[in-house]
């Protein structure tokens, strides 16, 4: 999506460690109008052909997630992280480990949102080494639902986690895919 592309580069700035910062519109201030694009961009890609559900897990998943949900006239189902008190009744649980904080976490999603009859696509900020994917894609294959595909709206390329799903024969298709950056620059997939 060259829109994102073009916003990554006017709003983002690249910090030590491989991380973007892209505070101004996706992780702490959201652009609502641009998420709004980013999700008629997703509901291009996938053509809706019987979905049922998007899937992402909480926070900053949520805000595409939605902005997808509202184009594509479409739930959202947001794994919880940890914290399963106000999840009531039989769950579905995976444990992620993130790379990024050097953490292993739990994502929960009640049994009564995810069931066999579910046609879902995953969707969230970002994707790098590919765990929280994993995490809800294995919610996904306990609840029995069929997983259309993941979309995250950035890829960080360079840390294989998306490419690891697609030689699996997941279909993940990011708006916008980064195979190199660096505080000098920010190259994207063509
Ligand atoms: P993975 O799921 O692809 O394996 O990624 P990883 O565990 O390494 O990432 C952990 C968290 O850091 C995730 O958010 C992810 O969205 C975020 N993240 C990873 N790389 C970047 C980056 O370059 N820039 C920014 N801004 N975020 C990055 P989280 O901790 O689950 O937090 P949140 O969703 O509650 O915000």
């Amino acid at each position: 999506m060259l829109a994102l592309e073009q916003k990554i580069l006017n709003e983002g700035t690249v910090l030590e460690g491989h991380v973007l910062k892209v505070g101004s519109f996706l992780n702490q201030q959201l652009d609502v109008d641009f998420l709004v694009e980013m999700g008629k961009e997703i509901d291009r890609i996938y053509k809706n052909d019987g979905f049922t559900k998007l899937l992402t897990v909480e926070s900053s998943g949520i805000a595409v997630a939605v902005a997808a949900g509202t184009v594509m006239h479409l739930p959202v189902v947001f794994a919880k992280k940890n914290k399963t008190s106000n999840v009531s009744g039989e769950i579905y649980s995976a444990m992620v480990h993130s790379y990024t904080h050097n953490t292993d976490y739990k994502i929960v999603v009640s049994k009564d949102y995810l069931s066999k009859d579910d046609k879902i696509v995953i969707i969230d900020d970002f994707l790098a080494n590919g765990k929280a994917l994993e995490g809800l894609i294995d919610i996904v294959n306990q609840a029995g639902a069929t997983l259309v595909g993941a979309t995250c709206a950035i890829e960080k390329g360079f840390q294989g986690g998306g490419d690891r799903l697609r030689e699996q024969g997941i279909r993940v298709e990011s708006l916008a895919i980064i195979d190199e950056m660096s505080p000098e620059g920010i190259t994207f997939r063509k």
